[in-house]
Protein backbone atom coordinates (compact mmCIF):
# COMPACT_ATOMS: atom_id res chain seq x y z
CA UNK A 1 0.00 0.00 0.00
CA UNK A 2 1.52 3.47 -1.03
CA UNK A 3 2.00 6.12 1.28
CA UNK A 4 -1.33 8.57 1.22
CA UNK A 5 1.10 11.38 0.26
CA UNK A 6 1.77 9.73 -3.05
CA UNK A 7 -1.76 8.58 -3.39
CA UNK A 8 -3.38 11.12 -3.10
CA UNK A 9 -0.14 13.72 -4.40
CA UNK A 10 -0.72 15.54 -1.53
CA UNK A 11 1.16 16.80 1.83
CA UNK A 12 -0.08 14.59 4.93
CA UNK A 13 -0.27 18.13 6.61
CA UNK A 14 -2.88 19.11 4.47
CA UNK A 15 -5.01 16.04 4.28
CA UNK A 16 -7.93 17.01 6.57
CA UNK A 17 -8.29 20.60 4.45
CA UNK A 18 -7.78 18.54 1.09
CA UNK A 19 -9.51 15.70 1.77
CA UNK A 20 -13.03 17.99 1.51
CA UNK A 21 -12.07 19.44 -2.26
CA UNK A 22 -11.78 15.90 -3.33
CA UNK A 23 -14.46 14.44 -1.33
CA UNK A 24 -18.49 15.88 -1.36
CA UNK A 25 -19.93 15.71 1.86
CA UNK A 26 -17.02 14.31 3.98
CA UNK A 27 -18.02 16.39 6.89
CA UNK A 28 -21.85 15.59 6.87
CA UNK A 29 -20.83 11.93 6.51
CA UNK A 30 -18.38 11.65 9.59
CA UNK A 31 -21.47 12.99 11.42
CA UNK A 32 -23.63 9.99 10.08
CA UNK A 33 -21.30 7.94 10.37
CA UNK A 34 -20.83 8.25 14.32
CA UNK A 35 -24.44 8.61 15.19
CA UNK A 36 -25.32 5.72 13.37
CA UNK A 37 -22.73 3.69 16.16
CA UNK A 38 -25.55 3.60 18.18
CA UNK A 39 -24.37 2.31 21.74
CA UNK A 40 -25.50 -0.40 23.89
CA UNK A 41 -22.61 -1.18 26.56
CA UNK A 42 -21.50 0.77 29.35
CA UNK A 43 -17.74 1.46 27.20
CA UNK A 44 -17.87 -0.02 23.90
CA UNK A 45 -14.29 -0.14 22.29
CA UNK A 46 -14.38 0.94 18.57
CA UNK A 47 -11.66 0.15 16.40
CA UNK A 48 -10.95 2.32 13.49
CA UNK A 49 -10.00 0.78 10.13
CA UNK A 50 -7.66 3.12 8.19
CA UNK A 51 -7.65 5.76 11.13
CA UNK A 52 -5.82 8.20 8.76
CA UNK A 53 -5.50 11.26 10.35
CA UNK A 54 -8.09 10.29 13.10
CA UNK A 55 -11.08 12.42 11.67
CA UNK A 56 -13.88 9.75 11.90
CA UNK A 57 -12.13 8.61 14.80
CA UNK A 58 -12.65 11.95 16.88
CA UNK A 59 -16.56 12.04 15.49
CA UNK A 60 -16.91 8.57 17.36
CA UNK A 61 -15.19 8.67 20.40
CA UNK A 62 -17.69 12.52 20.73
CA UNK A 63 -20.47 10.33 19.69
CA UNK A 64 -20.31 7.69 22.24
CA UNK A 65 -20.01 8.32 25.89
CA UNK A 66 -16.97 6.68 27.32
CA UNK A 67 -15.77 4.62 24.43
CA UNK A 68 -12.29 3.68 23.60
CA UNK A 69 -10.70 3.21 20.45
CA UNK A 70 -8.45 1.18 18.29
CA UNK A 71 -6.84 3.02 15.14
CA UNK A 72 -5.36 0.72 12.83
CA UNK A 73 -3.43 2.18 9.98
CA UNK A 74 -0.07 1.27 7.74
CA UNK A 75 0.56 4.96 6.97
CA UNK A 76 2.85 6.31 9.84
CA UNK A 77 2.92 9.62 9.21
CA UNK A 78 -1.27 9.62 9.05
CA UNK A 79 -0.72 7.95 12.33
CA UNK A 80 1.32 10.64 13.57
CA UNK A 81 -1.26 13.61 12.88
CA UNK A 82 -3.81 11.12 14.39
CA UNK A 83 -1.38 10.90 17.24
CA UNK A 84 -1.97 14.70 18.26
CA UNK A 85 -5.81 14.60 17.23
CA UNK A 86 -6.76 12.31 19.52
CA UNK A 87 -4.02 13.47 22.28
CA UNK A 88 -6.67 14.80 24.64
CA UNK A 89 -8.27 11.33 25.19
CA UNK A 90 -5.66 9.49 25.46
CA UNK A 91 -6.18 8.40 29.11
CA UNK A 92 -9.38 7.35 28.16
CA UNK A 93 -8.61 4.55 26.46
CA UNK A 94 -6.92 5.33 22.44
CA UNK A 95 -4.49 2.80 21.01
CA UNK A 96 -2.51 3.93 17.82
CA UNK A 97 -1.38 0.52 15.50
CA UNK A 98 0.98 0.50 12.52
CA UNK A 99 -1.29 -2.34 11.19
CA UNK A 100 -3.17 -3.48 8.21
CA UNK A 101 -6.47 -4.58 9.02
CA UNK A 102 -6.43 -6.95 5.94
CA UNK A 103 -3.43 -8.91 7.69
CA UNK A 104 -3.50 -8.51 11.82
CA UNK A 105 -5.86 -10.19 13.82
CA UNK A 106 -8.71 -7.97 14.71
CA UNK A 107 -8.96 -7.45 18.31
CA UNK A 108 -12.78 -7.96 20.08
CA UNK A 109 -14.78 -5.06 19.10
CA UNK A 110 -18.07 -3.24 19.68
CA UNK A 111 -17.92 -1.36 16.40
CA UNK A 112 -15.60 -1.67 13.66
CA UNK A 113 -15.72 1.60 11.44
CA UNK A 114 -13.91 2.60 8.52
CA UNK A 115 -14.08 6.25 6.44
CA UNK A 116 -13.46 6.14 3.11
CA UNK A 117 -10.67 3.67 4.07
CA UNK A 118 -12.28 0.02 2.71
CA UNK A 119 -12.05 1.19 -1.06
CA UNK A 120 -8.03 -0.25 -0.61
CA UNK A 121 -9.58 -3.72 -1.03
CA UNK A 122 -9.82 -4.54 -4.35
CA UNK A 123 -10.71 -8.10 -4.64
CA UNK A 124 -14.11 -9.15 -3.98
CA UNK A 125 -12.94 -12.33 -1.89
CA UNK A 126 -10.69 -10.38 0.17
CA UNK A 127 -13.22 -7.99 1.00
CA UNK A 128 -16.05 -10.74 1.80
CA UNK A 129 -12.91 -12.21 4.20
CA UNK A 130 -11.97 -9.08 5.77
CA UNK A 131 -15.95 -8.67 6.23
CA UNK A 132 -16.27 -12.10 8.05
CA UNK A 133 -13.31 -10.83 10.04
CA UNK A 134 -15.04 -8.30 11.77
CA UNK A 135 -18.31 -10.11 11.98
CA UNK A 136 -16.43 -12.72 13.86
CA UNK A 137 -14.46 -10.20 16.05
CA UNK A 138 -17.41 -8.22 16.82
CA UNK A 139 -19.59 -8.55 20.25
CA UNK A 140 -23.24 -9.62 19.21
CA UNK A 141 -25.47 -7.38 18.27
CA UNK A 142 -22.32 -4.95 17.21
CA UNK A 143 -22.08 -3.11 13.95
CA UNK A 144 -19.43 -2.03 11.50
CA UNK A 145 -20.02 1.47 10.25
CA UNK A 146 -18.41 2.23 6.98
CA UNK A 147 -18.67 5.54 4.56
CA UNK A 148 -17.13 4.71 1.16
CA UNK A 149 -17.60 5.80 -2.57
CA UNK A 150 -20.09 3.08 -3.33
CA UNK A 151 -21.57 4.09 -6.66
CA UNK A 152 -24.89 2.89 -8.43
CA UNK A 153 -24.44 0.12 -10.97
CA UNK A 154 -26.88 1.41 -13.32
CA UNK A 155 -25.09 3.06 -16.06
CA UNK A 156 -27.02 6.05 -16.22
CA UNK A 157 -27.37 6.53 -12.58
CA UNK A 158 -23.55 5.71 -12.25
CA UNK A 159 -22.73 8.60 -14.90
CA UNK A 160 -24.71 11.04 -12.74
CA UNK A 161 -23.04 9.76 -9.59
CA UNK A 162 -19.73 10.34 -11.12
CA UNK A 163 -21.13 14.06 -13.00
CA UNK A 164 -21.62 15.03 -9.38
CA UNK A 165 -18.66 14.18 -7.78
CA UNK A 166 -16.94 15.69 -10.71
CA UNK A 167 -19.14 18.88 -9.87
CA UNK A 168 -17.16 18.82 -6.38
CA UNK A 169 -13.99 18.46 -7.32
CA UNK A 170 -14.34 21.27 -10.26
CA UNK A 171 -15.39 23.49 -6.70
CA UNK A 172 -11.40 23.61 -6.21
CA UNK A 173 -9.81 22.22 -9.71
CA UNK A 174 -10.17 22.81 -13.13
CA UNK A 175 -12.10 19.98 -15.09
CA UNK A 176 -8.79 18.51 -16.59
CA UNK A 177 -7.09 18.29 -12.67
CA UNK A 178 -10.56 16.67 -11.43
CA UNK A 179 -10.44 14.18 -14.19
CA UNK A 180 -7.11 13.38 -13.67
CA UNK A 181 -7.84 12.98 -10.07
CA UNK A 182 -10.29 10.57 -10.62
CA UNK A 183 -8.71 8.58 -13.21
CA UNK A 184 -5.09 8.66 -10.51
CA UNK A 185 -7.27 7.46 -7.56
CA UNK A 186 -8.88 4.47 -9.60
CA UNK A 187 -5.38 3.36 -10.29
CA UNK A 188 -5.28 2.01 -6.66
CA UNK A 189 -8.91 1.47 -5.25
CA UNK A 190 -12.06 -0.47 -5.99
CA UNK A 191 -15.34 1.32 -5.67
CA UNK A 192 -17.67 -1.71 -6.11
CA UNK A 193 -21.13 -0.72 -6.71
CA UNK A 194 -23.54 -0.50 -3.46
CA UNK A 195 -25.35 -3.66 -4.39
CA UNK A 196 -22.28 -5.24 -4.28
CA UNK A 197 -20.98 -4.24 -1.27
CA UNK A 198 -24.62 -5.27 0.32
CA UNK A 199 -24.33 -8.52 -1.33
CA UNK A 200 -20.35 -9.18 0.07
CA UNK A 201 -21.36 -7.98 3.28
CA UNK A 202 -24.49 -10.24 3.56
CA UNK A 203 -21.85 -12.95 2.32
CA UNK A 204 -20.00 -12.23 5.31
CA UNK A 205 -23.07 -12.83 7.53
CA UNK A 206 -24.46 -9.25 8.15
CA UNK A 207 -28.11 -7.52 8.71
CA UNK A 208 -27.00 -4.08 6.61
CA UNK A 209 -29.31 -0.89 6.20
CA UNK A 210 -28.11 1.98 4.50
CA UNK A 211 -27.89 4.74 6.65
CA UNK A 212 -27.12 7.38 3.96
CA UNK A 213 -26.60 7.76 0.17
CA UNK A 214 -25.78 10.62 -2.15
CA UNK A 215 -24.21 10.71 -5.12
CA UNK A 216 -21.17 7.86 -5.79
CA UNK A 217 -21.01 7.90 -2.15
CA UNK A 218 -22.67 6.08 0.89
CA UNK A 219 -22.55 5.45 4.67
CA UNK A 220 -23.97 1.61 5.75
CA UNK A 221 -23.99 -0.19 8.78
CA UNK A 222 -23.52 -3.67 8.59
CA UNK A 223 -24.79 -5.25 12.27
CA UNK A 224 -23.64 -8.71 13.47
CA UNK A 225 -27.05 -10.34 13.98
CA UNK A 226 -27.67 -11.66 17.94
CA UNK A 227 -28.21 -15.36 16.54
CA UNK A 228 -24.70 -15.17 13.98
CA UNK A 229 -24.08 -18.43 12.66
CA UNK A 230 -20.69 -19.92 13.72
CA UNK A 231 -18.10 -18.84 11.72
CA UNK A 232 -15.81 -22.25 10.14
CA UNK A 233 -11.81 -21.39 10.75
CA UNK A 234 -11.62 -21.87 7.05
CA UNK A 235 -13.18 -18.88 6.30
CA UNK A 236 -11.59 -16.51 8.87
C1 LIG B 1 -8.47 8.21 2.45
S1 LIG B 1 -7.73 7.81 3.98
C2 LIG B 1 -9.08 7.98 5.11
C3 LIG B 1 -8.65 8.37 6.50
C4 LIG B 1 -9.75 8.65 7.49
N1 LIG B 1 -10.45 7.42 7.86
C5 LIG B 1 -10.75 9.68 6.98
O1 LIG B 1 -11.95 9.42 7.03
O2 LIG B 1 -10.35 10.75 6.54
C6 LIG B 1 -7.56 6.05 3.91
C7 LIG B 1 -6.66 5.53 5.01
O3 LIG B 1 -6.69 4.11 5.00
C8 LIG B 1 -5.37 3.64 5.24
N2 LIG B 1 -5.27 2.25 4.75
C9 LIG B 1 -5.42 1.79 3.49
N3 LIG B 1 -5.30 0.45 3.44
C10 LIG B 1 -5.05 0.05 4.72
C11 LIG B 1 -4.85 -1.22 5.34
N4 LIG B 1 -4.86 -2.36 4.63
N5 LIG B 1 -4.67 -1.26 6.69
C12 LIG B 1 -4.67 -0.12 7.42
N6 LIG B 1 -4.84 1.11 6.89
C13 LIG B 1 -5.04 1.20 5.56
C14 LIG B 1 -4.47 4.63 4.52
O4 LIG B 1 -3.15 4.61 5.00
C15 LIG B 1 -5.20 5.95 4.83
O5 LIG B 1 -4.73 6.56 5.99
Amino acid sequence: MMSVATHLRIRVAEYDRVIRTFIPNYQEMLSVAAAALRPRSASPLIVDLGTGTGALAAHCLRAVPNSRLIGLDTDPEMLAVAARRLRARQRYGIELKQQSFTRCALPRADYFTAGISLHHVRTRITKIKLYRRCLHALCAGGALVSIDCMPPSQLDLYAQAKRAWIRHLERTYSTRNARAHLAAWAKEDRYFPLDQELDMLHTAGFRVEIVWRRGPFAVVRAEKPRTSRAMPAALL
